[in-house]
């Protein structure tokens, strides 16, 4: 049954899942110690319960990039997310816009920009990597454009992809060929075709959108990594903005002076994230990052944070350390994986649940009553 949305969709997807997809969305970089530093970090951070405020009102509303939101949350980019529902990027776009939330399409999804962005009624956000492919990267801005998305999130703290032991050992990655025989075997026959991983070739998302030609998962794999850029500068950011001119946030800041960096580059945004703990184990949690970011740039750009982001509590409390917003990364998926859209829109529901709870205990109104001050010793405790 769920009822918290912190662990039991979690626990409903462990269950459900093949092992090898499970893992790849639950799993880490190396001993995964900023991945569980991300979640109990986070838990740790102490609300100042506040009484006797009449908080009969309270809204949870708030703008983005001259965009509302009924609430101060968006979906992250996760890649390969249509390998955990039917068509998975549409159902879950389709919740968070039934939610009144942006969806932020990856740029390794299996359905196309072309297939998701239509299927909404909001503005879809794009999520851009640097590839040495610049072609891709000017194509896939390109049809983003042409398909209406509004917001592009432009990840940089991939140069290079996060060893992930799990993904090894679970036939994910790697020359074990477990994750092709399960799909083969195991999944809904018209799933592995989707993904095409049945023995014959298919389209499967942006990548075989440019590439011109259908491709199944593993030359998709072998294509993206060969693709990651280590080379990648502020000067590509120049190169972005030529081919973009709405709103570009930058995701995977960790350091105060790279906040100010993006500030100064002209950046409409940042995410501050580890990439949920996938890329450089042993890098700070968001939770403890974030107050010093929020300090240097806090008001000269919008900040979004994500990473251990698992309940409605998590997300008050990234507020009170100096978000303006939060992504959802694992906590969607987990719920994708369990009951498909519905199960999206359920998370959702039970977020939002616990957030008017953790404002009305703390005497926050609105969004924007959500500070420092309402965490024990300014979350510094
Ligand atoms: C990700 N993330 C990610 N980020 C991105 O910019 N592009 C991508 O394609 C992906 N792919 C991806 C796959 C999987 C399986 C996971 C779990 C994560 C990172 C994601 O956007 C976000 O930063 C983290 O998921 C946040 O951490 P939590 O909320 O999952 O702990």
């Amino acid at each position: 049954m769920i009822i918290s949305a912190g662990t039991d969709y979690r626990a409903a997807a462990k269950r459900m899942l093949p092992p090898f997809l499970f893992h790849y969305i639950d799993g880490g970089a190396y001993a995964e110690h900023t991945l569980r530093r991300n979640v109990e970090d986070l838990a740790q951070i102490a609300l100042k319960q506040r009484v006797l405020n009449d908080m009969s009102e309270l809204s949870l509303q708030t703008k983005l990039f001259n965009e509302s939101l009924a609430m101060p949350v968006a979906l992250a980019p996760v890649g390969l997310t249509g390998m955990y529902a039917r068509r998975g990027e549409v159902q879950a776009a389709r919740a968070a816009a039934a939610k009144g939330i942006p969806f932020t399409l990856s740029t390794v999804s299996v359905c196309p920009i072309e297939e998701v962005a239509p299927a909404i009624n909001r503005p879809m956000w794009f999520q851009l990597y640097v590839l040495k492919d610049r072609g891709f990267m000017r194509n896939a801005l390109e049809r983003a454009k042409a398909a209406g998305c509004t917001t592009l999130v432009f990840t940089v703290d991939m140069p290079t992809p996060g060893a992930r032991y799990r993904d090894a050992h679970s036939g994910m990655s790697g020359p074990n060929a477990a994750m092709r025989r399960y799909m083969q075997a195991v999944l809904h026959p018209q799933w592995a075709w989707d993904v095409g991983l049945n023995g014959r070739p298919h389209d499967l998302g942006n990548i075989s959108t440019y590439l011109g030609k259908p491709t199944g998962l593993e030359d998709y794999i072998g294509w993206l990594a060969n693709n990651f850029d280590p080379s990648i500068s502020w000067k590509d950011l120049e190169w972005i903005r030529e081919f973009w001119d709405g709103p570009m946030v930058i995701k995977g800041i960790l350091d105060a002076d790279d906040a100010r960096d993006a500030v100064r580059f002209g950046a409409d945004g940042i995410v501050v994230s580890n990439h949920g703990g996938r890329q450089l184990d042993g890098v700070l949690s968001t939770a403890r990052a974030l107050p010093q970011i929020a300090d240097a740039v806090k008001g000269d750009i919008t900040i979004l944070a994500d990473s251990g982001i698992r309940n409605g509590l998590d997300v008050v409390r990234m507020i009170a350390l100096g978000a303006d917003s939060v992504l959802l990364g694992r906590a969607f998926v987990y719920a994708l994986a369990t009951a498909g859209q519905a199960g999206v829109e359920n998370l959702l529901t039970l977020i939002e649940k616990e957030m008017r709870v953790a404002m009305t205990l703390t005497g926050a109104k609105t969004i924007a009553d959500i500070t420092r001050s309402s965490l024990v010793n300014n979350g510094l405790a």
